[in-house]
Parts: structure tokens; C-alpha cells; sequence
């Protein structure tokens, strides 16, 4: 005979967000004046009563003959309650309906407003094991039917025996009183529910715990709205990453943990070993040793531009997908490279750092406005398009050079070759990426080939002029003025000592790598990167992502996601139709990319198919991972 399972689910503070009859003395006691006292000594019997410090039945006569409710109060109460269903609970509606008639809803409150709850989840009345309320004829509430088992001590546990379940009995629920229904031999396992409260002396004594309904079902092998609960899967965000991550992550129902400073090797590899989810910014090392370890890892977000500090190679290999923030603080770089071609035109700070020692140096001599000069752009990126944009707007002509091919944006005009850039401009600002092949893109040679008088910005990487070259050019006079953001070496800290040639020079504007730091940008960041990250998790979608095929994926329906991820080899996606074709499975979307490490096959397919496709997939030769996504 097949075996039978009973689901006993708790009502208050499990199937709903809140103890119910806490929530009817809310209603029931406006307007008297000592409302607040008797709500919170309500709510403060409910706890004790949960918590198992006082018996059942007296909690209940205490808190009944405090209420003062009536029939109205109730209607009131059941719309409140409609509107408190666990986020779990009633996502997973259809498990509901689907499981009736082996389910059943306990409590120790009140029929009269569970019942209505319940009922759309298809749950029959005959399935609430609850309490009734005794009215007058004005339908003041007077208590309660004493003779239900319920009002007594013990009651769940009395309730279920009487039931006479022949099968396997599960119960669900965050009290006391639920776990006895288990202690006494009335149920075979007790799960502690903790998506709503969690009380640490029901925990200790829970066969499993559970922090939502899908990681119920999850456990269970039930049928359920989430492929893979999101409660199970842990977000480490490393350095700092701004708040507005860890809320987006916690509000998708992701377990977050955040650790203020970056790790190093050994601390990573360790803290990594549980994690599905990893952001870090620029600091923190992500080495093939760490990656290794990382058996449950998915995806990696890098809360900054650069990826440099990533192994993406084995990420490539291990199946996980890295994503970064690539335009994000790009205006905050273009405003500070403007501001900075105004102040050393004016000469404004040397000006001002005189003025704070009391030297009055009003002169105009050589000082200018921006307006008509030659702005020569080198990389025509992200940061140099949008300042090209700008500066035309105070006024600049617009030139650039770029090693690739890039459309000229507004009026701005492309050069030839870096030396004619070199040749013509008044002001040059680098603006190029951190390959290799950048390092010492501007040194003494490049220098000599400039307009004397040039203004110069570096606000893209350390490495990419050489300064002692800069230095001399500025105390030479071929550069009238200059502002650098980034340098070779960098403190590591706020607290570690900067030291640079650069120093003490005029009309020389240093600024500690600041360019992308506002608070903007990090707004962006957090924000853009935790989307890319949600999205990849729950519908596979790879856009913008650095390592992974890039793919926009339509949602997914009613249908099942499968996602295969292989090494790029020819053939593979004729291994896999021919799998789905073999079972006879309805495919109702393809999507394939591919770039030079990785295939991405996206099939979505009819939810009627059996484990052994999936375990045939995974066993296609060069498959890194199948995810399955509903
Ligand atoms: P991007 O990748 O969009 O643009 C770089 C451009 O430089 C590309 O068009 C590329 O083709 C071009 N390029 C590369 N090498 C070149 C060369 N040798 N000669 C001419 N063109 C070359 O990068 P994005 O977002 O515009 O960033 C630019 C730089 O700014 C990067 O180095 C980035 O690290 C840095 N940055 C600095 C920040 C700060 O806080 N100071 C904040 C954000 C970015």
C-alpha cells in the first residue's frame, strides 16, 4: 500500500504572519483607554503561552476574558488575517489545493476566523482543528466551548490523536504547543517553522527546521512554486557592499551574511565553502585556490568596474557567472574630470591653498576659461563618450582616440593616431581600460609630443602613466596643470602613508582615487549588481555578465527552466534535443549562445518529465552544470 502523509500545519504565526488573537484585541479595544496595557498583556500571555511558561487552557482564559470582542470585531479580524498570509505559505497555494485532503490547519484560536483563511487554499472546515467562540444573543463574545479539546492543556496534542490519521503524521509550526503534538507520540516528525518567529527553545527540541514553506516542500519532495528554496542558498557580501544589496538579497528570501573588511586566501576558502552567491569589490583576491572550495558557488558579483582581481577562467570552468558594475559610477568620474579642467584652468586650488595662509593672488595671468579649447580624449569608453558629451555642452571641442573603432558622439572628432591627439589638444585626459598593455601608455615620449601648456587628467588607472615623467613635464612647464586620481601605488588603507613625486608640484590636483566614489555611484552599484545577480538566480539570465554567454531570457510561465551549461564544444545541443526528443518532452522555448569557453542551452519544457532526462543531461560529455528552474 502506498504510504500515506498527513500534514498538520500550525495557523497562528505559521500559515499567517501574526498570532491572531493578539491581533482581534488590536481591533476589540479601540477606544477604551487602557487599549495599549491590555494589547500588550495579551500578546505578552500569547508568548508565555508559546514559549510553554504558562499552561495552554489558562493562557487562553486569560486572553479570552481580556478581549471584550464580538461578531463584528471577527469580520474585521478575518479581513486583516486574509491580508497576513505567510509570503511562503501563500506562494505555495497550489500545494495546498493540490494536498487537501491530507492536510490539516491547527490551532488553539478560533475557528470562526480560520475557517474563511483557510478555506480558498481548499482546506475543508472539517480540516480546522481549532476552538469556538460562545456568544450572547447581541453576539458578544462570553468564551468558549470548553468541551473542545483545544481549550484544554495539551490540546493540539488531544486534537490530532482524535483525528486517528492512519499514516505518517508531519507537523509544521513555530510553538510549544506543536512540538508536544510530536512529544507525546502523535506525530512522527516536528519541523519548527521560523519564516515568521523564531523561539529558540522550539528550535533546540525540532526534528528540522525550516525558515519558509518551500524549504518545507523542498525537504518534503513536494511540489512547490520555487525550484530551489532561496532561504537555502547564502549571499556572502564581502567590503563593505552597500545596504541596499543585502535588503534586495533578504526581500528575494536569499540568507545574507556580510563581513565589513575583505578576507584573505585562507579565510575565503573556508567562508566560501556553503556560499551560493559571493560580492566582493576590488580588494578581495578570488584565486583558483579559493574557487576550488567554492562547491555550491553560482555567481560571483564584483561591486566595482574592474574584474581584474577575479580568476575568470576557472569561473568560466566551474559553471559560475561573474557580473560587475560597468557603468555605474561613470558620471561620477566624468563630473569630477570636469570640475578638475575647470579648478587648473583658474589655477583655483593653488589659489585657495594661498588664501588659507593668507596670500591674496588676484591675477588673471594665466588663467582661462574652458570654453573653445581642445579636449583630447584617449579611450573612447564608457567614462570618455559621456565627458566628450558634457564638455561640449561648456563649450570644448571634442576629440578622441581609441584603439578600436568607436562612433564619434555629438560633434567630437576622431584622430588618427594617439600622436595627433597628442599634437593638437589643450587639455588630455586618459581614459583606457587596465589591460596590460596600457601599462606606461604616457611617459616622457609622450610628454615631449604635447602642446606646452597642456592641462592633463589620469583618472583611469595607476599604472598607465608613468608620474615621474608627469612630474618632470609639470616642472618643466609642458604641463600648466594637472589632476591625477589614480597613481602605481596606492595605501592600502586610510591609514597607510601616501607618497608620490607628484607632491608639493603647482597647479596639481591629487585626489585619492575618488573618481567613482560618490554616493551615487554606490547606490548604482549596489542596486545594478544585485539585479544582474537576482536575475541570473531565478530566471538564468546573463546579461552584461563578464564570463557568460550574454542572454536576455523572456519569464519563464508555467513552464520548467532547464538550463545546461557546457564547455563550447561542437554537437552539444544536438545531445540535448536528442535526450528531450528520446522522452517525448514538449519543448516550448530554445535559447542558445555561446561564446569562446561556454555553451548556454536554455530549454523550457512542459512540467510533465521524469528525473532520469535531467540525470541523462547531466551526463552529456562536457556539461559543467544543469540547473532546473520553476
Ligand atoms: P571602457 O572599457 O568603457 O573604455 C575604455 C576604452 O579605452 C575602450 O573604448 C577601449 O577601446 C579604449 N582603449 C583601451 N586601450 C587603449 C589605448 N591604448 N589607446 C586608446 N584607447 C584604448 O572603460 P570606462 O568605463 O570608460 O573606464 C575607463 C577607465 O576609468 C578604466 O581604466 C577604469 O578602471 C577607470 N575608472 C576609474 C575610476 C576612478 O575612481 N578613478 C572609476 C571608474 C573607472
Amino acid at each position: 500500500m502506498k504510504h500515506t502523509v498527513f500534514y498538520i500545519i500550525d495557523f497562528d504565526s505559521t500559515f499567517v504572519t501574526v498570532e491572531a488573537l493578539d491581533e482581534l484585541a488590536k481591533i476589540s479595544l479601540v477606544g477604551n483607554p487602557k487599549q495599549d496595557k491590555i494589547v500588550s498583556d495579551i500578546a505578552t500571555i500569547t508568548r508565555e503561552g508559546m514559549e510553554g511558561k504558562i499552561p495552554f487552557a489558562v493562557s487562553l482564559k486569560k486572553r479570552v476574558r481580556l478581549l471584550g470582542a464580538n461578531k463584528q470585531h471577527i469580520a474585521t479580524l478575518s479581513k486583516k488575517l486574509a491580508a497576513s498570509i505567510t509570503p511562503s505559505v501563500q506562494r505555495n497555494k497550489d500545494f495546498f489545493k493540490s494536498f487537501s485532503e491530507r492536510t490539516y490547519i491547527i490551532s488553539g484560536g478560533f475557528s470562526e476566523y480560520i475557517v474563511p483563511i483557510v478555506s480558498p487554499f481548499g482546506i475543508h472546515k472539517s480540516h480546522v482543528l481549532a476552538n469556538r467562540f460562545l456568544y450572547d444573543k447581541k453576539g458578544n463574545i462570553t468564551g468558549y466551548d470548553r468541551k473542545n479539546p483545544l481549550s484544554k492543556n495539551e490540546g493540539k496534542v488531544r486534537a490530532v490523536e482524535s483525528l486517528g490519521l492512519k499514516g505518517e503524521v508531519i507537523v509544521l509550526g513555530d510553538g510549544i504547543t506543536d512540538y508536544q503534538i510530536k512529544e507525546r507520540g502523535k506525530a512522527d516528525t516536528f519541523f519548527a517553522f521560523t519564516e515568521n518567529v523564531r523561539r529558540s527553545g522550539v528550535v533546540v527540541k525540532a526534528d528540522g527546521v525550516v525558515s519558509d514553506f518551500d524549504e518545507f516542500l523542498y525537504l518534503q519532495h513536494l511540489p512547490r512554486k520555487q525550484s530551489y528554496p532561496k532561504s537555502r542558498m547564502k549571499v556572502l557580501l564581502l567590503e563593505k557592499i552597500d545596504q541596499r544589496a543585502v535588503d534586495k538579497f533578504q526581500n528575494d528570501g536569499f540568507v545574507v551574511e556580510t563581513v565589513s573588511s575583505s578576507l584573505d586566501e585562507s579565510a575565503l576558502k573556508k567562508a566560501i565553502a556553503d556560499v551560493s552567491v559571493l560580492g566582493i569589490r576590488s580588494k578581495t583576491e578570488l584565486s583558483k585556490l579559493v574557487l576550488e572550495n567554492a562547491k555550491k558557488l553560482l555567481a560571483v558579483g564584483a561591486y566595482c568596474i574592474g574584474t581584474n582581481q577575479i580568476d575568470l577562467q576557472t569561473c568560466s570552468e566551474r559553471g559560475i557567472a561573474v557580473f560587475n558594475a560597468p557603468y555605474s559610477n561613470t558620471r561620477s568620474v566624468v563630473e569630477l574630470a570636469l570640475g578638475n579642467i575647470i579648478m587648473l584652468y583658474r589655477k583655483a586650488v593653488d589659489k585657495s591653498v594661498n588664501l588659507h595662509k593668507g596670500i591674496w593672488d588676484k591675477s588673471a595671468s594665466g588663467c582661462f576659461e574652458v570654453r573653445g579649447k581642445k579636449l583630447g580624449i584617449i579611450g573612447y569608453g564608457n567614462i570618455g563618450t559621456q565627458l566628450g558629451i558634457l564638455a561640449e555642452d561648456l563649450g570644448m571641442d571634442v576629440y578622441f582616440y581609441d584603439i578600436v573603432d568607436k562612433l564619434a558622439l555629438g560633434n567630437a572628432k576622431r584622430c588618427a593616431s594617439l600622436g595627433e591627439l597628442l599634437q593638437m589638444s589643450d587639455v588630455i585626459t586618459v581614459h583606457v581600460d587596465g589591460r596590460k598593455s596600457n601599462k606606461n601608455l604616457i611617459t616622457k615620449y609622450e610628454f615631449e609630443k604635447m602642446k606646452k601648456g597642456v592641462i592633463f587628467l589620469n583618472l583611469s588607472r595607476g599604472f598607465i602613466v608613468d608620474i615621474i615623467a608627469l612630474a618632470d613635464a609639470v616642472k618643466r612647464g609642458i604641463v600648466a596643470g594637472c589632476a591625477v586620481d589614480v597613481f602605481p601605488e596606492e595605501p592600502k588603507s586610510n591609514t597607510e602613508l601616501f607618497v608620490s613625486v607628484l607632491q608639493g608640484l603647482p597647479n596639481t590636483i591629487l585626489t585619492p582615487h575618488i573618481g567613482g566614489s560618490t554616493e551615487e555611484a554606490q547606490k548604482n552599484i549596489g542596486e545594478f549588481v544585485t539585479g544582474k545577480l537576482v536575475d541570473f538566480i531565478n530566471n538564468g539570465t546573463t546579461t552584461l555578465s563578464v564570463n557568460f554567454p550574454t542572454i536576455q531570457l523572456p519569464p519563464q510561465g508555467k513552464s520548467h527552466r532547464l538550463i545546461h551549461l557546457h564547455k563550447n564544444t561542437p554537437g552539444l545541443l544536438a545531445s540535448i534535443n536528442t535526450i528531450l526528443a528520446k522522452h517525448m518532452i514538449n519543448v516550448e522555448a530554445q535559447f542558445l549562445k555561446t561564446n569562446d569557453a561556454i555553451g548556454y542551452v536554455i530549454t523550457d519544457v512542459n512540467r510533465d518529465y521524469g528525473q532520469d532526462v535531467l540525470e541523462e543531461l547531466r551526463n552529456i560529455k562536457g556539461t559543467i552544470r544543469l540547473r532546473v528552474l520553476y
